[in-house]
This record gives C-alpha cells, structure tokens and sequence, in this order.
C-alpha cells in the first residue's frame, strides 16, 4: 500500500450524500471515512446504521466506519452487516478491546483501534500484533473541521515503531485536521491513511479537493523513506 485517502462523508451534506460520495470518487478517493457518534462517548450525534447501508449502495470504494459510541460491541455485528469493510473502535471505550478486535475479524471486517489525543500510545501495545490499522485521532473526537493538534505527528511515528516492533505491517490512519497545509508532514510521519472531512467538504469542489490531498499525499510517501 502506499496511502489512501478516506474522506469524511460528516463534513458532507447529508441531503446530498450520493453526490457527495460519487465527487470524492471521481477525485480519487480510496475510501469513504464514516463517523458514528451516539452523544454519549463524543458530545455530537450524527448517523448509524441505516445510513452505512445506503452509503455501502452507492459506495464503489469501501467503508471505514469510525465508531465514536459507547459500548461499541453491541453494533458491531450491525455496522459489518451494514457493509462496513473496515470498522474502527475507541481504546477508551472498551474493557476487553482484544475480545473486541477479534470479533471484528471474526466478521470478516479489518479491525482498528483509535487513541484519543489523551491516550498514550502505550495503550495499544497488547493488540499490537492483532490490529489490521491504528487510528491515532489528531484532534478531539465529535466534530469536524478543528484544528490539528500538533504532538499528532510525533504519535505516529510511535504508533509506527510499535507496530514495526511487532512484526505487524499494518497501516497507520489520521483523522482530525489534516488539510493541504499539513498532510505532508503527517504522511512523512507515516500516516498511510489519510481522513479529511473539511478540507474536501468545506471547499467549492471536494473532487478537486480529494485528488490534491492524494497528489500531495503520494509525493510525500515517494520521497519518504520506504516502509
Ligand atoms: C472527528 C471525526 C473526524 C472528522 C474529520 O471526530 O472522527 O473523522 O470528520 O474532519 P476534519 O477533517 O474536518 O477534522
Ligand atoms: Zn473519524
């Protein structure tokens, strides 16, 4: 893999999700990011599974469901029947997150664990080995379009070596504040999945948009160092 970019359908009009999506295809895309927030583990409520089944419709590129809810065991069944090909789960909300990461592959579904800004990396270490990607939130979950948090970058870098130390090649995502400005630097860190709502949303034209952040993704994965 070199890096994919995943854009966030919540930064898009949702009255508007078919075009939302087919814009973001034709520039590009890799993936469709998709945030459920259920207003308990985030402070925002947004979609669920009736709308990851109407996006897996339309979708010609697979769905990255990001689950920012509270006891995210109990719709993971849902969210994969839904058609979800990768499903990432909080750190912080879970007790058991090895019994969880496994019941997601079980479904046939790429498992992800994410760390908020506040949660040391150190967190993920004894899932290290069985994660199929690492989310590492670079900005506070719950809302798009807030401004990247600057230590992100080096918890890459973390979240890379400890997978590395693991014999475990699976990709690094970000998701938070990643635009034109600073995608280089987080690719460059080793971000292989890059989420971007309001930099494709929140501009004239999101096709445009997306096949920039890839331009300027895959340039920076080129004259990185190889991994
Ligand atoms: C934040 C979400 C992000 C968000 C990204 O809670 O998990 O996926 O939509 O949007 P931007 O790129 O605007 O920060
Ligand atoms: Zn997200």
């Amino acid at each position: 893999m070199s890096v994919l970019i995943a854009p966030s359908i919540l930064s898009a009009d949702f009255a508007r999700m078919g075009d939302a999506v087919a814009a973001v295809e034709r520039g590009g895309a890799d993936l469709i990011h998709v945030d459920v927030m259920d207003g308990h583990f985030v402070p925002n409520i947004t979609i669920g599974v009736p709308v990851v089944k109407s996006l897996r419709r339309i979708a010609t590129v697979p769905l990255d469901v990001h689950l920012m809810i509270e006891d995210p065991d109990r719709y993971i069944d849902a969210f994969a029947e839904a058609g979800a090909a990768m499903i990432s789960v909080h750190v912080e909300a879970l007790r058991h997150l090895h019994r969880t990461v496994h019941a997601i592959r079980a479904l046939g579904v790429k498992a992800g664990v994410v760390i908020n800004p506040a949660t040391p990396v150190g967190a993920i270490q004894d899932v290290a080995a069985d994660v199929d990607f690492v989310v590492v939130m670079s900005v506070n979950p719950g809302f798009g379009g807030q401004t990247f948090i600057p230590r992100s970058e080096s918890k890459v870098r973390e979240v890379r070596a400890l997978l590395d130390a693991a014999g475990n090649r699976a990709p690094v995502e970000i998701d938070g504040g990643v635009d034109q400005h600073n995608i280089v630097r987080v690719v460059a860190a080793g971000a292989r999945i890059i989420v971007a709502g309001s930099a494709v949303f929140n501009t004239p034209d999101p096709e445009r948009a997306t096949r920039e952040l890839k331009a300027a993704a895959l340039g920076a994965v080129t004259s990185a160092v190889p991994r």
